[in-house]
């Protein structure tokens, strides 16, 4: 895939669009309304509208390696924001997937430079649940278990935030933990209980 062949691509695209609503993206251009929020991982094998059948104007995305929530990244903070106070989404989803170059890297012993502080976020989510990740004898069984982890513990993260914890409370936003298997193309809910994972962090966690 070459550059030219994306504007071709590009422009092929324009054309389909226009030819089932000739009014297509001047009605795009009057802004958006989206329902979702997803944050998902960077990898280019995950494509979030794709997956999820969804078009332009559904969902506001945020990527970064390994679906990372961190407190101290004003990139995932801002997304976070906007998308409860000003765009009002009601659902929020944080996706990680199998086979998860972020997370793989964060299980091995190794320095990565730059990638160290981001990594060590995972690092983290491993040291929580070590009992039960230590407990998995199968290193691929053990894998996918800390993507899983991960994304549970990157929804706590979310539901950190006070813009978050209101919204919860008032309007009934709902976060959701997925991951995408990419052997399979399939979208798995880990049926988080988020009430009640809420619940368990509101005693240090409280803002709102
Ligand atoms: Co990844």
């Amino acid at each position: 895939m070459d550059v030219k062949k994306i504007f071709e691509n590009n422009q092929k695209w324009v054309s389909e669009k226009l030819n089932i609503d000739e009014n297509y993206f001047e009605n795009l251009a009057k802004g958006q309304t989206p329902e979702f929020l997803y944050i998902g991982c960077s990898d280019s094998r995950v494509s979030a509208e794709d997956m999820m059948g969804a078009n332009p104007g559904d969902i506001f995305v945020h990527r970064n390696i390994a679906n990372v929530v961190s407190n101290l990244d004003l990139s995932s903070m801002s997304v976070i924001n906007y998308a409860v106070k000003f765009l009002k989404v009601n659902h929020i989803v944080v996706c990680g997937h199998y086979y998860c170059g972020g997370v793989k890297a964060a299980m091995e012993p190794q320095d990565l430079g730059i990638l160290n502080p981001w990594l060590r976020n995972i690092r983290d989510v491993y040291r929580i649940h070590r009992a039960e990740l230590n407990s998995i004898q199968d290193e691929e069984a053990k894998y996918k278990r800390l993507v899983e982890l991960n994304v549970r513990e990157q929804c706590v993260n979310v539901l950190k935030a006070a813009e978050v914890q209101l919204a919860v409370r008032e309007r009934d936003l709902q976060v959701h933990g997925w991951v995408f298997d990419v052997s399979t193309g399939k979208i798995i809910d880990l049926g988080l209980d988020m009430d009640n994972i809420l619940s368990g962090i509101t005693e240090i966690y409280k803002l709102k």
